[in-house]
């Protein structure tokens, strides 16, 4: 049989243990048009969450549009244009919607091998002003047809283009005028998601409702875990998935990556246990050892210090006189340089009064070193 489990991708149908309760949350924002922004860590699931509840709201027509690495006006125009009109691939739709956005310059052509329409904008046109309004009415204008939820993934790396402040500001403006569409905004980097939506000088200021994906219940994920594994002749206790489970810190990328390597380690007839555990996290290490090693050695001495001491006494009083002694760092500055350049490279973020490592492993590994 072959492995099950699936990571480093967007899942779905069998590959996506349900959220009963955060589905139930989003599924009921979505019908009430209310805009929601949806923030998590990396891995915690939000675009897999999203897909799966939207799509299966049989009445909901879903335009998906990923900002990631965005870089100016007429590449955010093209990915919402491109959106929008796979949302229907029809030679009636795109000419409606040609007539819509007259200054984006628009083709609708015919695909000489599939047959299909084929709607484009020109991405030159698409700098002028009034080109991202044009598209943002147009999304709105298609609201009034049907039922559609508009999904902004990555969102906050709108704040990484020149002129973000102001297209931020173009959005909101667009976007609090279409009512009746739910408008959903996805991230991962918290800080900037924070400064976008919670920050008072901010045009998205509290412009939507907040529903956090954080760790999944243990509790959901054992039982779909234990019935990937049990399929394939393989038995996971409720301890054994405990074990798993914390190592991952309650992340479900983590958490399937642990168990495609300890699945990988085992075979039919296996009882999964701290053996195969450990099997299977050293395999993540082999696998991904080349990675963590290029990246410790792109770091100072000093700055190499700090990350084993977090990854061994935890990230909680980090300017205590005691951390910094095990850290080996002589003072205050040092190591507040130190945290905020393994910030910086994507090690670590803050939570609360913790510094904690984005990926569980990396920290483990560190630790055996
Ligand atoms: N509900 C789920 N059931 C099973 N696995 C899941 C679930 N949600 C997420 N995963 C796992 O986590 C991985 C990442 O999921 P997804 O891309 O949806 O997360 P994300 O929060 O959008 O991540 P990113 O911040 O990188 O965009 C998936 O490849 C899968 O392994
Ligand atoms: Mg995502």
């Amino acid at each position: 049989m072959k492995n099950p489990f699936k990571y480093g991708c967007v899942v779905g149908g069998d590959n996506f243990c349900q959220r009963p309760e955060l589905a139930r949350r989003l599924a009921d924002f979505v019908r009430s048009g209310q805009n929601v922004v949806i923030q998590g860590e990396r891995r915690m699931g939000k675009t897999s969450l999203v897909r799966e509840t939207i799509g299966k709201l049989r009445d909901v027509r879903l335009i998906y549009i990923d900002l990631l690495g965005v870089c100016d006006t007429p590449d955010l125009c093209g990915r919402i244009s491109e959106a929008l009109s796979g949302a229907e691939r029809s030679l009636p739709f795109y000419r409606r919607l040609g007539k819509l956005l007259p200054l984006l310059r628009p083709t609708v052509s015919i695909d000489t091998d599939s047959g299909m329409p084929v709607f484009s904008i020109d991405k030159a046109a698409a700098s002028s002003q009034g080109s991202l309004e044009s598209i943002l009415a147009a999304v709105a204008n298609e609201s009034a047809r049907r039922r559609i939820c508009v999904v902004f993934d990555e969102f906050q790396d709108i704040l990484g283009m020149e002129d973000g402040k102001r297209v931020l500001a173009v959005m909101r403006g667009k976007i609090q005028l279409d009512a009746s569409t739910p408008y959903l905004f996805l991230g991962s980097v918290r800080n900037k998601m924070t400064d976008i939506f919670w920050d008072p000088s901010s045009p998205f200021y509290h412009s939507a409702a907040a529903l956090p994906v954080g760790e999944i219940p243990e509790d959901d994920f054992y039982p779909f875990a234990r019935s990937k594994f049990k399929a394939g002749g393989r038995s996971l206790s409720k301890e054994a998935f405990s074990a798993i489970f914390e190592r991952a810190r309650g992340i479900p990328g983590y958490i399937q990556e642990l168990c495609d390597t300890i699945w990988d380690c085992t075979d039919t007839g296996s009882a999964i246990g701290d053996a195969e555990i450990a099997l299977g996290l050293q395999s993540v290490f082999a696998r991904e050892g080349d990675h963590y090693e290029i990246f410790m050695g792109r770091l100072t001495p000093i700055q190499r210090k700090v990350a084993v001491a977090l990854a061994t006494h935890g990230g909680q009083g980090v300017y205590s006189a005691k951390f910094l002694k095990m850290a080996d760092v002589s003072g205050i500055g040092t190591m507040r340089r130190s945290l905020a350049k393994l910030t910086a490279e994507n090690l670590i973020y803050r939570f609360d009064n913790e510094y904690r490592f984005f990926n569980p492993f990396f920290a483990q590994w560190l630790r055996q070193r």
